[in-house]
């Protein structure tokens, strides 16, 4: 039998991240067979460094979990209006290794944001980023959870019916471009 793989990207490093919550629910809605979680704590892109040693092992690392990976579903915070300096940089530097990683991937994006409007901004300015890359981006239900601080229970589950059928809705799209 085929096993399925999720790669989950969290673009916050913060350990209560909201969008690290809204990630491992949408994990819990995908059902793959192995979840990876990306460690996106890497070192700031630098090209002296890349020069004098090379891509980071941790750089390597997550360019090689986002190959494996049947599918990716990335969630970002806005951080004034666009995308956090975190995720950013991680993209930056997989752009960095040997082949693309993203390439026909299937990619799914979400925001957990302290605004209202749940980070509109910010999922469209990484559907730019991501442009280069030519991964299967889908195009929606567009997954915006806005107040993030009022949508989690104590368990990390989204209370909001709403948001949890748009969850639903964009991790059964997720398998399917998967093939699963
Ligand atoms: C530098 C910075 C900029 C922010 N800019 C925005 C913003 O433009 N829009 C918004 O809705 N929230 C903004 N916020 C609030 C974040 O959305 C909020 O802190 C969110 O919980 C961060 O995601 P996390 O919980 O995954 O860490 C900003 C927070 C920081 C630290």
């Amino acid at each position: 039998m085929t096993q399925s793989s999720l790669l989950g990207i969290s673009g916050s490093l913060r350990r209560e991240s909201f969008n690290r919550k809204l990630m491992h629910e949408a994990a819990r809605h995908f059902d793959a067979d192995s979840f990876v979680v990306a460690d996106l704590n890497l070192p700031l892109y630098d090209g002296d460094l890349e020069t004098a040693h090379g891509i980071p092992a941790s750089v390597q690392r997550l360019a090689d979990q986002i190959a494996a990976a049947d599918a990716v579903v990335i969630s970002g915070p806005e951080y004034n209006k666009s995308v956090s300096g975190v995720l950013k940089n991680a993209l930056d530097w997989v752009s960095r290794t040997e082949g693309n990683p993203w390439r026909d991937k299937p990619v799914a994006i979400m925001a957990a944001t302290g605004g209202r409007a749940g980070g509109e901004r910010t999922q469209f300015a990484l559907r730019l980023c991501m442009v280069p890359f030519r991964p299967r981006l889908l195009m929606g239900p567009e997954v915006l959870v806005g107040a993030a601080k009022d949508q989690f229970d104590a368990a990390g589950r989204l209370t909001d019916a709403r948001y949890e059928t748009a969850l639903k809705t964009l991790m059964q799209d997720l398998r399917a471009a998967a093939g699963l």
